[in-house]
């Protein structure tokens, strides 16, 4: 998606320009034409060729340059998107003031292309309200916004916004906005993923070997789709998607609870977790002691969620479970579907290589109730979780 994409990327006088070095250069490696555009304060804190190393194109600073002078406004009407990261108090207060002082401001205002802010500065200054007007400002004219996070900043620490989001968060926040129209934006998506655990005794746990990668794929694909995405994880040790509301659990019950409470106005459900399907019935509230005789656990089943949750399910939801076969897959995975009243199925067998649990691919088919078949061969679980939204887009239509 990034592959020559024109990205104008703004960089105003905050410290945190030196972090955009790294933002300039994951844009250019993923395939983007970067034209960094400096303010006079940006300057004072990195240098142009530092950007022009990472870019392999010339940086621009002012209005009045020789070769092209005014010619370099025209840059943010060409562009696919334009990132001010760091965005000063005093670069938001002229952009909402449509001033065009400098070379930056200029092409602001000149560009009807989206653009994507990341505030930076003193904590005191972001709180004052003049800031705050400014970026409301800026927003209802469809400028958006990511960060400022609490954490340190340059006085010191401070437990206010003010520093910069990070540039992971940057390039997902100007991913989404680059993204092709999709039917999902603006649509409710839950995700379930990972494993859930039971309690044998404070120390001991029973579980499976789910990592959650499929479903975390899942809820950051969907996330740049443009949808509002709601993950509810057992444990993982996959990252928090960026932009995504996630819902941590560790039991099965307790995943029952949260599917429930998510599923109001929610348009689709993504079944990708694998909950126990047993928990210990008498879990003990005291470390067991080791016994060379070994013992016997005795388990109850744990609720289906699926079914637990059918009834609160939006009448125009549309449901999609995951089925984790060894063997007679599609058939198996074909009455799930039925059983488990979804409206479509993805289908993993698990003795296939590479596929299943705990790896970066997989290979599935996907199942709809209305007959539809679709193989998805051994690819990564971010490229399979594509092909599921396609597969969810086309099944709305
Ligand atoms: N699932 C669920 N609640 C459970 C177990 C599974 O909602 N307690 C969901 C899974 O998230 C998945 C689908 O049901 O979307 C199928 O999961 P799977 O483990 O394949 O099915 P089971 O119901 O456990 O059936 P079986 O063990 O008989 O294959």
């Amino acid at each position: 998606m990034w592959q020559g994409r024109r990205v104008v990327l703004g960089v105003t006088g905050g410290i945190a320009a030196y972090k955009c070095v790294l933002l300039a250069r994951d844009l250019a490696r993923r395939g983007a034409q970067v034209d960094v555009v400096m303010s006079r304060g940006a300057a004072e804190f990195v240098g142009a060729v530092t950007f022009e190393a990472m870019t392999r194109r010339p940086v621009r600073s002012s209005l009045w340059e020789r070769n092209g002078a005014l010619d370099h406004v025209v840059l943010g009407q060409h562009a696919d998107l334009i990132i001010v990261a760091p965005a000063t108090a005093h670069f938001l207060a002229r952009a909402a003031a449509g001033i065009a002082d400098d070379l930056l401001t200029s092409i602001v205002l000149a560009s009807t292309a989206p653009i994507l802010i990341a505030p930076a500065m003193n904590d005191a200054m972001f709180a004052n309200p003049a800031t705050q007007s400014n970026l409301r400002r800026l927003g209802s004219r469809g400028w958006r916004s990511v960060g400022p996070a609490v954490g340190e900043l340059a006085e010191g620490p401070s437990e206010r916004p003010g520093r910069m989001a990070e540039v992971e968060e940057i390039l997902a926040h100007a991913a989404r906005l680059l993204h092709a129209p999709s039917a999902l934006a603006g649509r409710r998506i839950v995700v379930t993923a990972g494993p859930t655990r039971e309690s044998i005794d404070p120390v001991r746990v029973l579980t499976n070997r789910s990592s959650g990668k499929m479903g975390y794929r899942l809820a950051e694909a969907a996330w740049q789709r443009g949808a509002s995405v709601t993950l509810i994880s057992g444990p993982s040790s996959e990252l928090a998607p960026v932009g995504v509301d996630i819902v941590r659990v560790e039991t099965t019950a307790q995943m029952v609870s949260a599917v429930r409470e998510s599923l109001a106005g929610s348009d689709v459900l993504i079944m990708a977790a694998a909950p126990a399907d047993y928990r210990p019935l008498r879990p003990r509230a005291d470390k067991l002691p080791r016994s060379d005789g070994g013992f016997a656990l005795e388990l109850g089943a744990t609720e289906d969620i699926l079914l637990a949750t059918a009834a609160d399910r939006p009448a125009d939801l549309i449901a999609v479970g995951f089925a984790l076969e060894t063997g007679n897959a599609i058939e198996k995975g074909r009455d799930k579907l039925q059983r488990k009243q979804l409206d479509m199925i993805v289908v993993n067998d698990a003795l296939e290589p590479g596929a299943g649990f705990d790896v970066d691919t997989n290979a599935v088919t996907i199942l709809d109730r209305r007959g539809r078949a679709e193989r998805v061969p051994l690819r990564s679980k971010a490229a399979v979780a594509e092909a599921i939204l396609d597969a969810i887009e086309k099944y709305r239509e």
